[in-house]
């Protein structure tokens, strides 16, 4: 735990630097509009965790799940209708949740500020709340962003990363949304908490490829577990957790655990074995307060990726509906 003046001082520099890197949002966007707003999610946010500590990370991903699909602008919310398959109902969002917690927030929220606060927003809170409670560190976000109109299943493959990408694709896709390599790694460590649906890395035990029917990239004690919770063919898909040790608290231990070949996805352990990125995995296993760092500030990032602002969109009345 940090001391309370390294952590008034990290307050500090964020304040500082987020005009910077606020894009066209502003921190405080509601301050005057709608005062609690912001305190409103955090409250949802620490209801739904008292009842579930594994509420943090369906929070983590949904933020980022809307951000890579036409930008954060609310569109992961939607509820799919008649002629349209929303982006949720896709397979690349397999396993995506929070949408009660987003709605808890937006329904206290609407029945003190009606038409004021963004869902997308409220998904940019909730998500940073998540981090503060699972992870122990704050950040400032910058808000302001409007809710689209638009949300299609068919965008969603081909803008996500997928859990066989290599090095060079997860580069390549994180630097489409304007985000770097370390930005690419640094973000990765949400899977330190949460966990993944076995058909997401089954291959790697059972069928690898034609030379070995298990990823020789995964360690083989790790791959033993691994096949005793995922049997092969078997009827249903369970879930693991990404880190069996603190599966909810959100620390640096993913890269040790990449460390020792545990990686739980094909495109975890990659980070580690690609020259590409070897270095940054270290760095972020070598100093946790760094990583925590630039995770606040990639979230950041992410989270300015494609906004909707001013007149542009709506503010949706209902998250899982366009007005
Ligand atoms: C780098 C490329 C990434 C890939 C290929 C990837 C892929 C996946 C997959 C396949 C799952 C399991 C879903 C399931 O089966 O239920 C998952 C879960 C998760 N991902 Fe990622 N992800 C990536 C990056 C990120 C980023 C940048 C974040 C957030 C900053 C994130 C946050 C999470 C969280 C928190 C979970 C656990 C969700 C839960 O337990 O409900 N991931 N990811
Ligand atoms: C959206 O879909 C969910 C799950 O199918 C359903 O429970 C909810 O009532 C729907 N909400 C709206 C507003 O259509
Ligand atoms: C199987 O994977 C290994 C390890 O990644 C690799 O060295 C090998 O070339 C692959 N074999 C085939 C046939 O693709």
């Amino acid at each position: 735990m940090a001391s309370s003046s390294a952590y008034l001082s990290f307050v500090l520099v964020i304040c500082l630097i987020s005009p910077a890197i606020s894009g066209p949002l502003k921190v405080g966007f509601y301050q005057k509009k709608c005062p609690s707003a912001e305190a409103m999610v955090r409250e949802s946010v620490q209801k739904a965790l008292a009842a579930d500590p594994g509420a943090v990370a369906p929070l983590i991903r949904l933020h980022f799940h809307d951000c890579f699909v036409r930008g954060c602008d609310g569109s992961i919310l939607l509820n799919s209708t008649k002629g349209n398959t929303a982006e949720k109902d896709s397979m690349g969002n397999l396993g995506i949740g929070g949408f009660e917690v987003i709605d808890d927030a937006k329904a206290k929220i609407e029945a003190q500020c009606p038409n004021t606060v963004s869902c997308a927003d409220i998904v940019a809170f909730a998500a940073r709340d998540g981090v503060r409670a699972a992870g122990g560190f704050h950040y400032a976000v910058p808000s302001g962003r409007r809710d689209g109109r638009v949300s299609l299943a068919s965008e969603v493959i081909q803008n996500l990363p997928g859990a066989f990408f290599d090095a060079a694709q997860l580069k390549a896709n994180f630097a489409k949304k304007g985000l770097s390599l370390r930005d690419m790694v640094t973000l990765s460590g949400a899977h330190s908490i949460g966990d993944s649906h076995c058909s997401q890395f089954t291959k790697r035990l059972y069928s690898f490829n034609l030379t070995y029917s298990q990823d020789p990239s995964l360690n083989p004690n790790y791959a033993h577990l691994l096949k005793t919770k995922c049997p092969r063919n078997g009827p249903t898909d369970p879930t693991v957790p990404f880190d069996p040790v603190t599966p909810n608290v959100l620390d640096n231990a993913y890269y040790h655990n990449l460390k020792s070949d545990e990686g739980l996805l094909y495109s975890d352990q990659v980070l580690w074995d690609a020259p590409l990125t070897r270095g940054l995995v270290k760095d972020n296993a070598n100093h946790p307060s760094a990583w925590a760092r630039r995770f606040t500030a990639a979230m950041v990032r992410m989270g300015l990726i494609e906004v909707l602002t001013g007149t542009q969109g709506e503010i949706r009345k209902n998250c899982r509906v366009i007005n």
